[in-house]
């Protein structure tokens, strides 16, 4: 069987609220697809029956401790990982997900202030060594992202300085990190990012 680590078919989109990731995501899916390749598409919080779950404790509730903020997170993207991602790419499959680990780095580890440090080692330890390939943030201007949310949440009612701090750790990330996190700009359009993506995949 081929080690999870030896491919690079798991990719993350990552941004601000409202930054047009999921739009992304379905573009991105259907151009591997017509190429004749196996996608799976998750979304975190959720992407399995006990992820959707948390999803809603997370999202929904008034109030929540931040410590229990950070371990739901991470206990979610536990259960997908083990029960849907690692499953997929062992068999050959892409996974692309909205938002995976990098969010939990950038909301709760600088934006709600935990630390990223911290939050890395515990989301890595979650996801015991299936990290993505690539992350792809969608840099959006956090007003303009918090203008176009459909559905304001918890997290998304933190306001605009709350996600601008959100998009400094995104900046900070990809500087830290470029030969995993890879930054589009937001006013690109759909086909562009995902030709942009393909290009850095070398595809
Ligand atoms: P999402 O459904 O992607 O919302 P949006 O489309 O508005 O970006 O994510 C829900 C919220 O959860 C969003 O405010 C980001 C937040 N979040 C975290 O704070 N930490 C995490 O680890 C993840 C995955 C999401």
């Amino acid at each position: 069987m081929v080690s999870v680590a030896d491919v690079s078919r798991y990719i993350a989109l990552e941004g601000v609220d409202g930054s047009g990731k999921s739009t992304v995501v379905s573009a991105l899916a259907t151009r591997l697809r017509d190429a004749g390749e196996t996608v799976v598409t998750v979304r975190e919080p959720g992407g399995s029956p006990f992820g959707e779950v948390v999803r809603g404790l997370l999202l929904d509730s008034d109030h929540l401790d931040i410590k229990a903020e950070v371990l739901l997170f991470a206990a979610q993207r536990a259960v997908l990982t083990s029960e849907v991602v690692r499953p997929a790419l062992e068999g050959g499959e892409w996974v692309i997900s909205d938002r995976t680990y990098y969010s939990s780095l950038a909301y709760q580890g600088r934006a709600r202030g935990v630390g990223m440090d911290w939050v890395r080692e515990i989301n890595e330890w979650a996801v015991d060594g299936v990290i993505p390939d690539l992350v792809v943030v969608l840099d959006v201007d956090p007003e303009e992202g918090l203008r176009r949310q459909h559905r304001e949440d918890r997290i998304g009612r933190e306001g605009v300085d709350f996600q601008s701090e959100v998009r400094a750790a995104y900046l900070e990330l990809a500087e830290a990190e470029p030969d995993r996190v890879l930054i589009l700009k937001g006013s690109l359009a759909v086909e562009e990012m995902v030709d942009a993506i393909l290009e850095r995949l070398g595809r």
